[in-house]
């Protein structure tokens, strides 16, 4: 069983599609282990105690700089012994020393099709924001592993989505989680868990097309 561990930092929609998915084995030889979020009142942290997961919170706001509040975090993750770690709406930089320390062992939703819309500042509602600002008529969402580099990972899946006449940000964010986040994320997870795809060469592979 692959032991998973999540950090969040929101609402945790996409933390309740893992959830659902593992309960209705669409997600399978994993278990959810923990849920860390770096913000003490959201309700993903709701979401996992009602799935009986446990759930921690680390907050910035209890530490006095950026090293220690890091060192606080990572003990949480290290303690859960995770096999792979996964990043639902976690809206933190993750701390380097994890990102050394897990490579090739942790995933990240971003909400459009990189490289378009990525990197630096751009995060949630922000970025469908720009994509209508842009407006491009194609968007979707990407699963790719994380690196030092912010949404620079090799990418694991890809779902486009149209955008709509009329489209307001937040009808566009919630068109690409139905549409793509909430499928692409579970999938990956479990294809993950299942050997279906490896990294090879700084590429993700798929060895295994999905049933
Ligand atoms: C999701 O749309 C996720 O893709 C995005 O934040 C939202 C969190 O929603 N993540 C990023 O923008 C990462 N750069 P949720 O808390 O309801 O899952």
């Amino acid at each position: 069983m692959l032991r998973v561990v999540v950090l969040v930092s929101g609402g945790g929609t996409n933390l309740q599609a893992i959830i659902d998915a593992v309960s209705a084995g669409r997600i399978t030889n994993a278990e959810l282990v923990g849920v860390i979020s770096n913000n003490k009142t959201v309700k993903s942290l709701e979401r996992a105690r009602a799935a009986e997961i446990p759930a921690v919170s680390v907050s910035p706001k209890d530490y006095e700089d950026r090293d220690a509040f890091y060192r606080a975090f990572l003990e949480k993750v290290d303690g859960f012994r995770p096999d792979l770690i996964v990043l639902a709406g976690f809206l933190v930089a993750v701390p380097k020393q994890m990102v050394q320390k897990y490579e090739g062992r942790i995933i990240n939703i971003h909400p459009s099709l990189i490289p378009s819309f990525c990197g630096v500042g751009y995060y949630g509602l922000k970025v469908h924001e720009r994509v209508l600002e842009r407006g491009v008529k194609v968007t979707g969402a990407t699963v790719h592993f994380v690196t030092e580099g912010m949404d620079e990972g090799p990418i694991l899946s890809q779902k486009a989505v149209y955008v709509e006449e009329g489209d307001t940000p937040e009808i566009l964010q919630r068109r690409v989680m139905e549409q793509a986040e909430w499928i692409l994320l579970p999938q990956a997870i479990d294809d993950i868990a299942n050997g279906r795809v490896r990294l090879e060469g700084g590429r993700c592979v798929r060895t295994t097309q999905r049933d």
